[in-house]
């Protein structure tokens, strides 16, 4: 052996030899990386890759480089992968890797050492466990290293050797505990260190961003960081993103923050945090998010903010700012949010910041603010919510509030206020959340406009000086859940009403006049006295109880009040419709899960935005045997289509999870004819997934839509969308997924009318092979379910096959599939397939206004038309796969030469 190597060599350094070295080796390598791709072709099984004994180079995910074509990149990302990764190993070309998000547990395998060439190693949201292996540290090459969302745990090590060229490092989403090592903050190039969600404890380095002087994002939250925000953070300037929110970090927020001018989102809530804000941060010119609530700052709220002219969100509530609201804050045109609740800020209700045009949400409960409510409150703003409770505010309500239409909550509980409430409150229909007029000095009658608010939820006029009747026309408000009127001087019958009679004792007690029920005193002339259920008060307080902070959306917790009530109402919904007005909804409620998965769009969502959508019919865009649609528009403009899932038997709750690995899953699904989600709120059974708006709406709607309209001759459109369809379709199935609702409502037309096949989705999150929803409930849509549904109860890729037939169907003859122009129990499949019977050639089903226009036209519709019939042949096993049908359909385009 040996003597053969000292002759190789030898032999190796001669001129000749060399060039047979450029032959030799080359080839070695290229072997190397052939055994051990043709083994991880065994272990890993991807559905897509060819043959094993293919040429690997031109497997999907591979990429080969360099004259010995040897793999140089290996994308195998969101793929469901499992198995042993270890022949990864010997690919010692390997540049990039990328196996995020598939299903890889076990140990993070050390082997991965031996890439020395690796730039790029992505093994985020897979499974992996134990601790960082040590040999990492040997990958000098390394630019990326991301190994986020597994369950690794353990320390950090403590020494990582060569990893001197690191420029982002993403740990996030484990269980690791211990200190921040200090080499972190040794690493010249670092430009993006993202720790957040572990169990980090001591100092954040006091040397991270001074070696570097790149940082630009720095993202720990949620750990049990203590110790200061070290000054060394800034000392580059480049910082643009800082989330510390919720650990232990004390100290104050040094003056040198001032000079990262490109900080966009500053999130520090939740800490220990004290001193006052420096008045450095008006040099931040683009200061997007500042978020600082729950600390110990002081001091005055400073009116440099006024400097930084992009600030959408100012959150500063839970410390201890005092004195007044500048007035230079109401130049903030952007300003969406201002959020100070439980400061000791005095003076005035703060006028100048009602000017700010885009002012969405004034938070000042529980200061110390006085003097009266302006009258011209809402002259300006497009105010949302209006939350002044627990002050110190005086007078009377001014019947402008009437002009607040715009406002969703109005909390002015706690104060001392006087006089009547004016009628104009019932001009505020937009009032969804609550109306908290309690622990005042109101008196004189309810108005009867009140019973107008037929949106909101939740009433609280208690602890008032409040008199006579409650009006009978409060019966209006129809969502009422949550209602007090406790402590006043009402009189006479409580009106028979079902949140009224639903509601515990106490919300009517302390009013000695009132009778009826739910109050213990009967009226003379009883009414419907059947015992009324002690309902279960669930109020959104307990909600908020369980929320520790708002950081995932910065309005977390006004997000959760809103899918609480939404949640609520669909039960309610349900219970009425039930004719059970006993029913007790669930009490518990946890945190919602939500995300946005297109990074550029994550801060154009807003998802208190996104549930309010839902809550409002003419937002309806329309809905399938899943979900129901509704549109919902963006402060930042953005148009999105929610998409409301029908939760079966609690398939939502038990599923969460699942659910999102498998959106994340479909996000990344890389073909132009997916609709895909951009999103998604999990709230207990809710779901709401998040899409793209495609204004041009459905083929269904091109189809049928205009009616009385032009018809518009358009078979090359239609049969670009069939072809877009079905390479979607394709696509679906060599991922191994089966659609359950293949119609034409369910393919929409993006600008460029080209078709985005919708509901991918919905197999994976109500799979009944899982189990999680029973075959009744997805069969698809009446006239595309394949006859062997009947028998087989099963959903299959041939029965996608069919349904898809019937669409070419549609797009063919201009009939929708079941028509009562049909005949009598025909429907579409049937009455082309029976048309030969009935003696009817071709030209007599297709849509002759298109058939009629040129030859090639009539061709393709021919040649569309067979594809058609093969696909709805009542055997299954007859039909062609997608695959085959899309290379059919776009022959069929191509046939136009006359
Ligand atoms: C690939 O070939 C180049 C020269 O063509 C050589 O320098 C390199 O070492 C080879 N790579 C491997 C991994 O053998
Ligand atoms: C992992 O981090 C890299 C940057 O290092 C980033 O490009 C990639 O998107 C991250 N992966 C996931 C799944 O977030
Ligand atoms: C995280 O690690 C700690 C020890 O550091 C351990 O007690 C805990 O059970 C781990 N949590 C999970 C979810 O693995
Ligand atoms: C950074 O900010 C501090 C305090 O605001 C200031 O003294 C210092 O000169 C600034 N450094 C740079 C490089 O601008
Ligand atoms: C403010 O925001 C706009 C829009 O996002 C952006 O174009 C602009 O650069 C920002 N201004 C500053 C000073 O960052
Ligand atoms: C906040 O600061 C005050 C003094 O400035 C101190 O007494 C108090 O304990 C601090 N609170 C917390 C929670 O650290
Ligand atoms: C509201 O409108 C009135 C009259 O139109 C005007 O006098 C007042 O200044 C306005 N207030 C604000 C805050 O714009
Ligand atoms: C109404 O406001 C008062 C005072 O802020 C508060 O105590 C009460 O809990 C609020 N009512 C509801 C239903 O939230
Ligand atoms: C209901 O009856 C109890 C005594 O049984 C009494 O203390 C209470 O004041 C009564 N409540 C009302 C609303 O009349």
């Amino acid at each position: 052996m040996r003597t053969t190597m000292t002759f190789l060599l030898s032999w190796c350094s001669s001129l000749v030899a060399a060039i047979l070295v450029l032959r030799i080796c080359p080839v070695r390598a290229q072997l190397a990386d052939q055994q051990a791709m043709a083994v991880l072709h065994d272990a890993l099984s991807v559905p897509d890759w060819g043959p094993r004994d293919s040429d690997y180079c031109s497997w999907r995910g591979v990429t080969c480089g360099g004259p010995n074509g040897t793999v140089e990149v290996l994308l195998l990302p969101h793929r469901g992968l499992s198995g042993n990764i270890s022949p990864i190993s010997e690919l010692r070309s390997l540049k990039k890797l990328d196996l995020c998000a598939n299903s890889f547990h076990g140990l993070l395998p050390p082997f991965f050492g031996k890439l020395t060439e690796l730039e790029y190693l992505d093994m985020s949201m897979n499974k992996l466990s134990g601790p960082i292996p040590l040999s990492l540290g040997a990958l000098r090459s390394l630019r990326s290293l991301n190994l986020s969302n597994n369950l690794l745990s353990g320390e950090i090590p403590g020494e990582f050797g060569n990893l001197g060229g690191l420029q982002e490092l993403h740990i996030s989403g484990n269980n690791l505990s211990g200190f921040i090592p200090r080499w972190v903050g040794d690493l010249p190039y670092l430009r993006v260190f993202s720790a957040y969600e572990n169990n980090l404890e001591g100092r954040i380095p006091e040397n991270l961003g001074s070696v570097s002087q790149l940082l630009q994002v720095l993202n720990l939250h949620s750990n049990r960081l203590t110790g200061p925000i070290p000054e060394s953070i800034f000392a580059g300037g480049r910082l643009e993103v800082l989330v510390l929110t919720l650990n232990e970090l004390e100290g104050s927020l040094p003056p040198s923050i001032g000079n990262c001018s490109g900080l966009s989102n500053l999130r520090i809530g939740n800490n220990r945090l004290a001193g006052a804000i420096p008045a450095t941060i008006g040099d931040i010119q683009s200061l997007t998010y500042f978020e600082a609530d729950n600390n110990n700052f002081s001091g005055e709220i400073i009116p440099e903010f006024s400097r930084c002219s992009n600030l959408t969100l100012l959150n500063l509530a839970s410390n201890r700012f005092t004195g007044d609201v500048p007035a230079e804050l109401g130049a903030l045109k952007n300003l969406q949010e201002f959020i100070a609740s439980g400061n000791s800020l005095t003076g005035g209700v703060p006028r100048p910041l009602l000017q700010c045009r885009s002012l969405s949400k004034l938070d000042l409960n529980g200061n110390r603010l006085s003097g009266s409510l302006p009258d011209d409150l809402c002259n300006t703003s497009r105010l949302q919510f209006l939350l002044l409770g627990d002050n110190s505010i005086t007078g009377e309500i001014p019947r402008e509030i009437g002009d607040c239409v715009k406002l969703l909550e109005l909390q002015l509980g706690g104060n001392h206020l006087t006089g009547n409430v004016p009628p104009e409150i019932g001009s505020l229909r937009n009032l969804q959340i609550a109306l908290n007029l309690s622990f005042n000095q109101l008196e004189g009658p309810l108005p009867k406009e009140m019973g107008r608010l037929d949106k909101l939820v939740s009433l609280d006029i208690s602890d008032n000086r409040l008199t006579g009747r409650i009006p009978p026309e409060l019966i209006g408000m129809l969502s009422l859940i949550d209602v007090d009127f406790s402590n006043n001087q009402f009189t006479g019958q409580i009106p028979i009403f079902a949140p009224f009679q639903k509601s515990p004792l106490s919300s009517f007690s302390g009013n000695e006049g009132l009778c009826g029920d739910p109050s213990n005193l009967s009226c003379d002339i009883s009414a419907g006295s059947g015992a009324a259920a002690a309902h279960r008060k669930v109020s959104s307080k307990m909600a908020l109880a369980v929320i520790g902070s708002g950081l995932t959306a910065f309005t977390m917790v006004t997000l959760v009040v809103l899918l609480f009530m939404l949640r609520e109402r669909q039960e309610m919904a349900a219970a009425i419709a039930a004719g059970d007005v006993k029913k007790v909804p669930p009490a518990a409620a946890a945190a919602a899960a939500t995300g946005v998965f297109v990074e550029h769009l994550k801060q154009a969502v807003d998802l208190d935005c996104v549930v309010r959508a839902t809550m409002k019919d003419e937002n309806k865009l329309g809905g399938g045997a899943f979900s129901t649609v509704y549109r919902a528009v963006m402060p930042s403009g953005l148009t999105l289509a929610v998409k409301r899932l029908k939760s079966v038997d609690g398939t939502v709750a038990r599923h969460r999870n699942r659910m999102i690995r498998e959106l994340e899953r479909f996000s990344s699904l890389a073909q132009p004819n997916l609709l895909r989600p951009i999103g998604f709120v999990i709230h207990e059974d809710v779901a709401l997934l998040l899409h793209h708006h495609t204004p041009e709406g459905t083929l269904a709607q091109l189809l049928y839509g205009r009616a009385g309209g032009e018809f518009l001759p358009d078979w090359p459109r239609r049969l670009r969308i069939a072809a877009g369809a079905a390479e979607g379709l394709a696509y679906l199935h060599q991922a191994s997924i089966v659609h359950l609702d293949i119609s034409s409502c369910n393919i929409f037309l993006d600008a460029d009318h080209n078709a985005l096949l919708g509901e991918i989705e919905i197999s994976k999150l109500l799979d009944p092979s899982k189990g999680t929803a029973s075959i009744s409930a997805v069969a698809g849509s009446f006239g595309y379910i394949p006859p062997e549904y009947a028998y087989t109860m099963q959903v299959t890729a041939a029965g996608n096959v069919y349904s898809y037939g019937v669409v070419l169907l549609e797009m063919l003859t201009s009939r929708a599939p079941v028509e009562e122009s049909l005949g009598e129990g025909m429907d579409l499949v049937k009455w082309v397939r029976s048309a030969a019977e009935r003696g009817e050639m071709p030209e007599q089903i297709m849509d002759p206004r298109l058939s009629a226009v040129s030859f090639a036209w009539r061709r393709q519709m021919l040649a569309v038309l067979r594809v058609a019939m093969l696909c709805t042949d009542p055997t299954p096993a007859t039909r062609p796969r997608m695959k085959a049908v899309v290379q059919m359909v776009l022959q069929a385009q191509k046939d136009s030469t006359p």
